[in-house]
């Protein structure tokens, strides 16, 4: 693999929001710096507000090192800056996109680049057919003379048949092996490690399996709430939010076998082949596995309707049917407003028999956890049970601990960097394939149905900075288990 992007153009749709200043600008600068960016490579930010090309780059300046929330290296800046360049227009106006493909042939000229396209398109996805189809009618989607790729931001769909139909309008003038979904977990080292923590470790795999782990539980909590993304956010809800996606494909890399190769194709088939082989819930399932919850105030923030039923917590139970995981239950929780951001995967092994400690003080054994810490205070975690020095048989849980951050000194990214620059070089590995996104909208449906029908029950509501609503640790109590916190 080469250790430098394809030259190219980055182009950004919707280049004057939120995204493009908090995370593309920063990752690109960071690419950059790290050496990962050809000489031949500029970035084109397309968007609504009429300004010229100056503006623009004082504007991203300005925003960037606010976001960044530290001053701007000048010359690291001056780098990017001459390579940024800005469009202006509306997206069903075709004179716009003509206007894309000259200005992209001038800067092609101009810094030698070749004609290989990375369009961003960092705008609500029911514009993502129009702006597709507008490139297509411009010529901009041809691969004749270079790639052209496409990347998409979640959400992909709202449900199974609307993420049917957003694919349908993508693949009108593109091929599969163009689209890039992005999901910024899978940029997460954390995330990636999972991969490495299973594969290149020998003494994992074999005990990786319903003989010797007892359950799983994933949590992704966030402290924050739902801050200005109500209009979204009201629409969504937790599930949509966070499980079909985020938490699905952390899910995946716990329970997928091993591939054959690291290859984008062989790495999908099996994360895909995990969602295939979770069982469709019933009507049943839903009551009694999965619980939602809202916390308390959340009708009140801004843009949600008063009345709303949207979850802001869910925690749910399900399997993963296949020889591997049968019978092992994998418990899912997120929620916002909890007490603290944190994102883990604890696999809970069986406990070892009590039997050899019956004459001892020992009354119970606690079960090996190993826990995969996503975020914050990044690493890994064995508990393991000790003997507490002294004449008595005394036990206490004790743990071995790797930290990435103490151990590889790594600076935090925005999770951006891995993605673009795959995507800059053709691996789609990272990126959710189409029969993933409907695989997990498949899983969720169910769910989605029964909300949908159920107007009248209760929402269970929690109190900011708790841990969810009590139901939730019924769902878990009720099979003889906790959370692991
Ligand atoms: C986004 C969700 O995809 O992920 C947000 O839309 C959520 O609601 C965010 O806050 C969490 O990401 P991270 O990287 O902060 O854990």
């Amino acid at each position: 693999m080469s250790n430098r992007a394809d030259p190219c153009v980055f182009v950004i749709f919707g280049a004057s929001g939120d995204l493009t200043r908090s995370k593309l600008l920063p990752a690109i600068l960071n690419l950059r710096e790290e050496g990962y960016l050809p000489e031949e490579f500029a970035i084109l930010g397309i968007a609504r507000p009429d300004i010229d090309q100056a503006a623009y780059r004082k504007q991203m300046r300005e925003q960037v090192r606010q976001a960044e929330g530290e001053p701007l290296d000048p010359g690291k800046w001056k780098r990017i800056e001459d390579r940024l360049y800005y469009v202006s227009g509306e997206f069903d106006d075709p004179a716009l996109f003509e206007c894309v493909k000259q200005t992209l042939a001038d800067i092609g000229q101009r810094h030698r680049i070749p004609p290989n396209y990375l369009f961003y398109f960092a705008v609500p996805p029911d514009l993502f057919g129009l702006v597709a189809d507008r490139l297509a009618e411009a010529g901009l989607l041809k691969e004749d003379d270079g790639w052209r790729r496409v990347i998409v931001e979640k959400p992909f769909g709202y449900d199974l048949d609307s993420a049917r139909a957003l694919n349908a309008a993508l693949r009108k003038g593109l091929a599969e092996s163009q689209i890039y979904r992005i999901d910024h977990y899978l940029g997460k080292e954390t995330v990636q490690n999972i991969l490495a923590f299973r594969f290149a470790n020998g003494i994992f795999e074999p005990i990786w399996n319903r003989r010797y782990v007892d359950s799983v539980q994933m949590t992704v909590a966030e402290e924050s709430g739902i801050g200005r993304r109500g209009a979204y956010y009201d629409k969504a809800g937790a599930l949509r939010d966070i499980v079909q996606n985020h938490m699905f494909q952390v899910l995946t890399l716990i329970a997928m076998e091993p591939p054959i190769s690291f290859g984008g194709e062989d790495v999908r088939d099996e994360k895909v082949r995990v969602l295939h082989a979770v069982p469709p819930l019933t009507h049943d399932d839903v009551l009694r596995h999965v619980v939602r919850g809202q916390y308390e105030g959340y009708t009140s923030e801004s843009n949600v309707d008063p009345k709303s039923r949207t979850e802001t917590f869910v925690a749910m139970r399900l399997f993963v049917d296949n020889w591997r995981w049968a019978g092992v239950p994998f418990y899912l929780r997120t929620g916002k407003r909890l007490p603290g951001r944190l994102t883990r995967v604890v696999v809970e092994f069986k406990r070892a028999p009590l039997m050899l400690f019956r004459d001892t003080p020992v009354r119970s054994l606690s079960p090996n956890t190993l826990i995969l810490r996503i975020q914050p205070d990044e690493g890994i975690s064995l508990c393991l049970n000790a003997k507490v020095p002294g004449p008595f048989e005394r036990l206490e849980t004790v743990t071995m601990d790797f930290s990435y951050s103490k151990y590889f000194k790594a600076e935090p990214t925005t999770g951006y960097e891995t993605l673009l620059f795959d995507a800059m070089t053709g691996d789609q590995t990272l990126f959710h394939r189409m029969d993933m996104v409907e695989a997990g909208w498949k899983a969720v449906q169910p769910i989605l149905d029964e909300w949908t029908r159920d107007t009248r029950s209760r929402i269970p509501a929690y109190p900011p900075a708790s841990s969810g609503p009590p139901e939730a640790d019924v769902l878990i109590e009720r099979d003889g288990r906790e959370w692991r916190d």
